[in-house]
């Protein structure tokens, strides 16, 4: 082996991510498998390593939910104890949730190299709390590995120059590799008695949709105006929201438990069109060339709204029905996540910069 590395994973997305480049990691270095537990529920966390194949965790710290800095607080020291113990060559951190930023500030107090996947999105608006994380990650990370030029041009307009690679996007590599796979899927849409192409994919966690009840109760009102079919497997978090402020949930919008990665790709290929907050849902939208609506102000996707096939809705109802009325986009995909070799290309880079000891 070339050297012991430490990968980093708490939530949902991270696991996806964490499949795809671990599968390629592990055949070049030891990996070490932290799981923050930010993510616990069996839907939220253990149906990704199964589906996924991804090798139990080697440590599960726990930590489970809480406030911002008590949640990150807890991360840090018990990652701390961690890395001290396993001494590896290197931390590998994904995205940019408060898992992602508990491992790069333990990682760096210890003045071991980090590499993010994921390096360089920006949404530029510092509301947000992934916007705090990835630019603090960003700035303690030694390896940062881009998805799309747009993240590389962020770096660069920070003056983050060195250590930066354009890899293109793991969550390609994971789509490729995980599409075809028999899922339950087909068995859900008929439990819903939906058919293929006849209903609407929906998610909503971002804490700017869910900790406002007026934005969450507008949005859910819109969209129930809208009549058509849509199937919504609900975040936790948008779950307690919604049962806490007792907000009406129309009839057509269909509610399910969240759904495993294979059964979540079957309903986004078959989807009318796709309404989310999520970052990761957007990419996959657009791979599969099913129209999306970004419930959101903004996005660090920016190239998948410039090729037309991804909307900016926020949260108002009206900019929401209206962007439901656009005809389908009928211009090309040009390929903005690279081509699906991004773990294997992110795993040669680590190879030579742990041989040679430098970025
Ligand atoms: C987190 C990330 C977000 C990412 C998302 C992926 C941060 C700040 N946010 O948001 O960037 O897009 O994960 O899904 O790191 N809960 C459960 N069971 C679980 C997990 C969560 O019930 O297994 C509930 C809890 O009430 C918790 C709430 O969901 O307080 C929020 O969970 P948390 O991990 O803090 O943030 P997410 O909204 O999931
Ligand atoms: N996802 C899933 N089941 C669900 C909802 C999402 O498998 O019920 C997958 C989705 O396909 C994508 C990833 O989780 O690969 C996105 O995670 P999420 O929306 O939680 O976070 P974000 O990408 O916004 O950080």
């Amino acid at each position: 082996m070339n050297g012991k590395i430490c990968s980093i994973v708490g939530a949902r997305p991270q696991f996806i991510k964490a499949a795809a480049v671990g599968r390629e990691l592990r055949r070049r270095f030891a990996e070490v498998l932290i799981h923050t537990g930010q993510h616990y529920d069996e839907s939220m966390s253990s149906v990704f390593f199964e589906e996924l194949e991804i090798p139990p965790p080697d440590y599960n710290l726990d930590i489970r939910s809480g406030p911002h800095g008590r949640q990150t607080g807890a991360m840090l020291g018990a990652l701390e104890e961690v890395l001290i113990g396993e001494r590896p060559d290197l931390v590998l951190i994904y995205g940019d949730t408060n898992s992602t930023l508990a491992g790069a500030l333990a990682a760096a107090k210890l003045h071991l190299p980090i590499a993010h996947v994921e390096a360089g999105l920006r949404s530029f608006n510092r509301e947000m709390p992934e916007e705090i994380n990835r630019i603090l990650a960003d700035e303690i990370s030694t390896l940062l590995f881009c998805p799309t030029a747009t993240a590389v041009d962020n770096l660069r307009r920070e003056g983050v120059t060195s250590g930066v690679f354009l890899t293109g996007d793991v969550m390609l590599d994971a789509l490729m590799r995980y599409r075809e796979k028999p899922s339950g899927g087909p068995a859900l849409l008929q439990s819903l008695n939906l058919n293929p192409g006849g209903y609407r994919l929906l998610t909503i966690h971002r804490a700017g949709n869910t900790d406002s009840v007026s934005n969450l109760g507008s949005l859910l009102a819109a969209l129930g105006e809208s009549g058509t079919p849509i199937v919504f497997p609900v975040h936790p978090r948008t779950r307690g929201r919604i049962s806490e402020a007792g907000l009406a949930v129309a009839k057509n919008i269909r509610c399910i438990d969240p759904v495993g990665y294979l059964e979540m790709l079957f309903l986004e290929r078959n989807a009318d069109l796709i309404l989310t907050d999520s970052g990761g849902i957007q990419k996959e939208a657009y791979i599969f060339g099913v129209p999306c609506v970004t419930l959101r102000e903004e996005t660090e996707w920016v190239e998948t709204v410039a090729a037309g096939w991804n909307t900016l809705a926020g949260t108002a109802p009206e900019t929401i029905l209206s962007a439901l009325l656009r005809s389908r986009p009928k211009s090309e995909r040009p390929k903005i996540f690279g081509s699906g070799t991004s773990s294997a290309l992110i795993t040669d880079i680590l190879l030579d910069f742990l041989a040679r000891g430098s970025a």
